[in-house]
């Protein structure tokens, strides 16, 4: 599984890596360090990755099975 980040959609709120801190991580600035790039899920993880996504209020991110 992997995810990407809609840059022109993630606004800080941080309910991604509040939720899933080992899946996802905040920048300097409390937006998700990964914009607009995919990410490899970590093993594991997948339970978590759906949460905090489900989490962000902006739906700025997409899961790839
Ligand atoms: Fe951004 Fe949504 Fe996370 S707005 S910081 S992807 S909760």
């Amino acid at each position: 599984m992997k995810y990407t980040v809609d840059g022109s959609l993630c606004s800080g709120h941080g309910r991604c890596y509040l939720l899933a801190p080992q899946t996802y991580e905040s920048d300097d600035d409390g937006f998700n360090r990964h914009l607009d790039e995919p990410v490899e899920v970590p093993a594991g993880r997948e339970g978590a990755a759906r949460t905090g996504a489900g989490g962000c209020p902006e739906r700025a991110i997409t899961l790839h099975l």
